[in-house]
Parts: C-alpha cells; sequence; structure tokens
C-alpha cells in the first residue's frame, strides 16, 4: 500500500510527541502535522505517561484541539521557558531556514518559537525545497486598516500578492484579528535582507520566515523519519 502525505504528518507527528518527556512545557503547534503530534501527545497523557507536562498552544485551533485531547495548558507568563516547541511548516531549506503560515497562525508560532529552548519542526518530505520561496508562497500578516497598501508594497518587492480568503469568499481573520497577504515569489535569494525590509514596515505584523530559529526538522518520507540539524 502506498503511504500518503497523511501517513508520513502522522508518522513524524507521533515521532516528534514521543520526545517529549514529563515535567516538560511543550508548544503545541499548527496544521494537520502538529495536529498529529497533540493528538499522540493526548494518548500519553490519557495512559499516565506525562502526568506533569503543560503545553501552550499556537492558535485557537491547537487550543481546543489539547483540550480535547486532556493536554493541560499553561501560558508564557507562567512558564516564560518552553522545554520543547515543536509545529509543522510549509517549506524548510538545507539551513533549516523555514516558511510557515499556511494555517494563518504565524504570529503565535513564531511567539510560541522565539520562546523555546528547543524548537523542532515537523514535516513530510514534501517540504524540502533548495531555497525559500520556490515551493511555497510566503504569508504575510497584515493589519486590516488600509491593507491595500501593503499589498502594492508587497507586489513593489517583487512578488505576486494575493489577499487570503476563506470558502465563503471573505478575507482569511488570524486569531489576532488580522488579514493575510500571500505573497510568490520565484524564489527569495536573500531571506535576511527581506525579513529587514518587512520588519520595518508599519503595517506588516509579521511574516511566515523563520529565520535561525529551528534546532531541529524531523522530516518523514519514503525512508522514515529522519533527522535534519545544521
Ligand atoms: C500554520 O500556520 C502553519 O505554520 C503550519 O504549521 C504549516 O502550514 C504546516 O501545516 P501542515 O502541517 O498542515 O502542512
Amino acid at each position: 500500500m502506498t503511504s500518503t502525505s497523511n501517513d508520513y504528518k502522522q508518522l513524524v507527528g507521533f515521532a516528534a510527541a514521543d520526545r517529549v518527556r514529563d515535567g516538560m512545557v511543550v508548544g503545541l503547534g499548527t496544521g494537520s502535522t502538529a495536529y498529529h503530534m497533540i493528538v499522540r501527545l493526548g494518548e500519553r497523557v490519557a495512559h499516565g505517561e506525562l502526568p506533569n507536562i503543560w503545553g501552550i498552544p499556537t492558535s485557537r485551533a491547537s487550543e481546543s484541539l489539547a483540550v480535547q485531547h486532556g493536554i493541560r495548558l499553561t501560558t508564557l507568563e507562567a512558564h516564560p521557558l518552553i522545554d520543547l516547541g515543536i509545529d509543522g511548516a510549509d517549506e524548510i531549506d538545507p539551513a533549516l531556514n523555514v516558511i510557515k503560515g499556511g494555517g494563518g497562525a504565524l504570529l503565535r508560532e513564531k511567539i510560541i518559537a522565539q520562546a523555546c529552548d528547543y524548537y523542532l519542526v515537523i514535516a513530510d518530505s514534501s517540504k524540502l525545497s533548495q531555497q525559500l520561496g520556490t515551493l511555497f508562497a510566503l504569508p504575510i500578516e497584515v493589519v486590516t486598516f488600509e491593507y491595500q497598501a501593503q499589498m502594492a508594497f508587497l507586489e513593489r518587492l517583487g512578488c505576486a500578492v494575493s489577499l487570503r480568503s476563506q470558502a465563503s469568499g471573505q478575507p482569511f481573520v488570524t486569531d489576532q484579528g488580522n488579514y493575510i497577504v500571500d505573497c510568490r515569489f520565484d524564489g527569495i535569494p536573500h531571506a535576511d535582507e527581506l525579513a529587514h525590509q518587512l520588519n520595518y514596515r508599519a503595517g506588516i505584523v509579521e511574516h511566515g520566515m523563520f529565520l535561525g530559529m529551528v534546532n531541529e526538522v524531523l522530516v518523514a518520507g519514503a525512508n522514515g523519519v529522519q533527522s535534519l540539524t545544521v
């Protein structure tokens, strides 16, 4: 039987959940790969293997999933240091820089990632690329006020822009009440430079490039789960 992308996501999600040790504060990622990690973590909690863990979710969706699976939640105020953050990614380059935000949770995800002692990204092998921006459009979170001005600015940076929308046709609104502009570059050769330009623009809340933040990637494919580090 051929393995599907979802089989790989489950394989790697479970492998990551099995990295969690009792007593840890765990960053709970968002998306279809992190989903499997949270489910498996819930199973381990239910089996009494992890009586003293705390989770900090990266989105409302992960928060309800964690609650549903019996994972106790905490906050950065109560636990400012997260022992292990586990999250998915949309694109991963050879230096383990990643693009995130396909699920629209990039802002909370980056806040949580910055608080992690160890940040573990989980993905199926289709996410590996030689250069960021070749496989996936870069999600950029913008405030709703005069967002068209941000779209025009982003276009001038050399990408094709589109405002993310829901199935209803209405704009997608993030957990923080902002919009997402998806920016299709034909590769991002100088990610640091682009990040710098985006960071200095009023109206842009955050971008989906997580540069130099990842300690390890677990990637699942036909050869099972492999660990990548730099
Ligand atoms: C959520 O905003 C994202 O950053 C996800 O972590 C990323 O899109 C990966 O999602 P999947 O695991 O669903 O592919």
